[in-house]
């Protein structure tokens, strides 16, 4: 059995994975978006201090498996700092006390392998990855070589979900809320999709957030900002950034017809942006895939199923080389 263990961000994470048949003998997730909802998004430090509680709290539970553990599976990058700090170090001590080998694991590498949980990889493979950090299009030819497509210049896809979903007091984190609350809205209003005319492959949603805040200030300062409004203004956002990863996929389409596409990341799981990419795939015969709703956010499930791939390659790392590293950087994950 492989043990994965994730806290990059806000949710602490443990998953036990069969490395034989791929069966998840074990899953839990302790989410701190209650305890960051009071301030509107995620504190590092209260972060921190959560994980340390909830992460032992779930080893406790996995106490009857550790015999059968063959190695510790944890990701080391990329995430916040303080965050990461708690697996690592519960993976280190493991380790030890174990004498079970480590495997560092990258947290993207983990989203895209969300894919096959219960299944082997297929390569070649393009991936849009959507998340709270990080808005990608990834081409990955085989096992390990990734290359870059497309990036977002600032705010990321499920983060301007979140702002706008702040500037609407409707809480956080915003993805979903503004995905329920759109459905009851007309995308009535006109923002602009962002770099239409501009060439270049990638993604930027700061400016549609502004365009966002103006309209609601406008609105605020007329007194029209109601239920209806809110509804209007969270699908006419929704629409708008997701013709914006529309438009730079298509272009990237007529450039290379990807055979199987995945969309992964906590925002894959927009049933709106999921409908528009089925549109695209079909248009392309290209073959899409989505992780299962429940492991589209951050979760241990995918850092195990990593883990099973680089045990069975023994890519193991000593517990003194184990770092972590809070930013991204792809070509660590090129060996994934
Ligand atoms: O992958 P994830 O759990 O954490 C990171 O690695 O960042 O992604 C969380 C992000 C948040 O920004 C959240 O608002 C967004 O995913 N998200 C969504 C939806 N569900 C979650 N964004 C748009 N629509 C959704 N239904
Ligand atoms: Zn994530």
């Amino acid at each position: 059995m492989i043990l994965g263990i994730e806290s990059s961000c806000d949710d602490s994470s443990l998953a036990l994975i069969n490395s034989q048949n791929l069966k998840l003998e074990f899953y839990k997730k302790i989410t701190q978006e209650e305890e960051h909802a009071k301030y509107g998004g995620v504190v590092p430090e209260l972060a921190a201090r959560l994980h340390t509680e909830a992460l032992p709290k779930i080893l406790k539970e996995i106490k009857p498996y550790f015999k059968d553990i063959k190695a510790i599976a944890v990701t080391n990058e990329p995430g916040l700092s303080v965050s990461l700090i708690g697996g690592v170090s519960i993976a280190k001590a493991l380790s030890i006390s174990l004498k079970i080998p480590l495997i560092a694991i990258n947290h993207l590498i983990g989203h895209i392998y969300s894919l096959f949980l219960n299944s082997d990889a297929i390569f070649p493979l393009g991936v849009l990855l959507v998340s709270g950090g990080h808005t990608l299009v990834l081409d990955i030819n085989s096992f390990g070589e990734i290359k870059i497509l497309a990036s977002t210049t600032d705010d990321s896809f499920g983060e301007s979900f979140d702002k706008v979903a702040k500037m609407l007091d409707l809480g956080y984190p915003g993805g979903a809320k503004i995905e329920r609350l759109a459905k009851n809205g007309e995308a009535n209003f006109n923002f602009t999709v962002p770099l239409k005319f501009n060439p270049k492959i990638e993604y930027s949603f700061s400016g549609l957030k502004n365009q966002v805040r103006v309209k609601i200030e406008e609105l605020k300062n007329n007194n029209l900002l109601n239920k209806q409004s809110k509804a209007d203004i969270c699908a006419s956002f929704q629409k708008i950034a997701c013709d914006h990863i529309l438009d730079k996929l298509s272009k990237i389409y007529k450039e290379k017809k990807f055979k199987n596409f995945g969309v992964v990341g906590g925002a894959s799981a927009n049933l709106y942006l999921r409908e528009k990419i089925e549109n695209l795939c079909k248009q392309y015969n290209s073959n899409l895939l989505f992780a299962p709703l429940e492991f589209c956010s951050d979760n241990a499930a995918m850092i195990a199923r990593v883990g099973v791939e680089k045990y069975k390659l023994k890519q193991f790392i000593n517990h003194k080389d184990l770092q972590i590293i809070p930013n991204l950087n792809l070509k660590n994950a090129r060996s994934f």
